[in-house]
């Protein structure tokens, strides 16, 4: 089976978690979006809940899939995020912003009472780390922050080198926010929160990649069938 049909899988997984009324953050990728469509099918079909997206991307294709639209100053919480992820340990700790959307993903899953992510196996990993880890940054003062970001690094006991993002035109990819991202290389994070905490503490870091504690379950896709891993 291909990756993208395991994509779907896990998606349709999560979708059986939906129900009416319900409020929802609706993340970003390519696992997302298929959540975004079925759950586009289910709204078609009579079903009544309302979503937050993660990013233009996604706010384009839920409009697209006539999935109806709010944001958090209409409402109050969140019931259910489903979102996809660059790497999942066991404890349900990701790494995420692959697609550049982390900061309203992180905001979208903080706000929301229940976080799934979804996503095909091979996303699941003993040590977070070898997926490049995104930081976004505030493009004033990057020198600084990008030795305040290393220095970080070293007291949480990893290192590896940072390059900052480039679009598919070789201009530098600016997020959503406005912001840049600086992508470290660093192999293995033995300890993510730490880094999280260390991360978060640097002005001129808007958010890092970095999702602990924040994933309820995991729906993981594979050859042999559907996981769900629940924290
Ligand atoms: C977007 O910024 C990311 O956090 C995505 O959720 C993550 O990159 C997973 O994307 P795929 O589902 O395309 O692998």
């Amino acid at each position: 089976m291909d990756m993208d049909q395991l994509k779907r899988q896990a998606a349709a997984r999560a979708l059986e978690e939906v129900r009416d009324g319900m409020q929802l953050g609706l993340g970003t990728g390519s696992t997302a979006k298929h959540f975004v469509e079925l759950l586009g099918e289910r709204v078609r079909a009579g079903l009544k809940v309302i979503g937050v997206p993660t990013s233009e991307a996604t706010r384009a294709d839920a409009v697209r899939c006539g999935v109806p639209l709010t944001t958090l100053d209409e409402i109050d919480h969140l019931d259910i995020t489903v979102d996809g992820a660059d790497e999942v340990d066991h404890e349900l700790n990701l790494i995420k912003g692959g697609g550049g959307a982390l900061l309203r993903e992180k905001i979208v899953a903080a706000a929301s009472d229940r976080m799934i992510v979804i996503a095909d196996d091979s996303k699941w990993v003993a040590t977070l780390g070898r997926f490049p880890l995104p930081v976004e940054v505030i493009p004033f003062g990057l020198g600084a922050t990008r030795r305040a970001i290393e220095k970080a690094f070293a007291q949480s006991g990893v290192s590896g080198q940072m390059a900052l993002r480039k679009a598919k035109d070789g201009h530098v990819f600016v997020t959503d926010g406005g912001h840049w991202i600086l992508d470290a290389h660093l192999g293995r994070i033995e300890d993510p929160a730490r880094l999280a905490v260390a991360l978060s503490a640097i002005p001129g870091v808007v958010e890092h990649g970095l999702f602990i504690g924040l994933a309820g379950s995991a729906v993981l896709a594979g050859g042999e069938g559907i996981r769900v891993i629940e924290r």
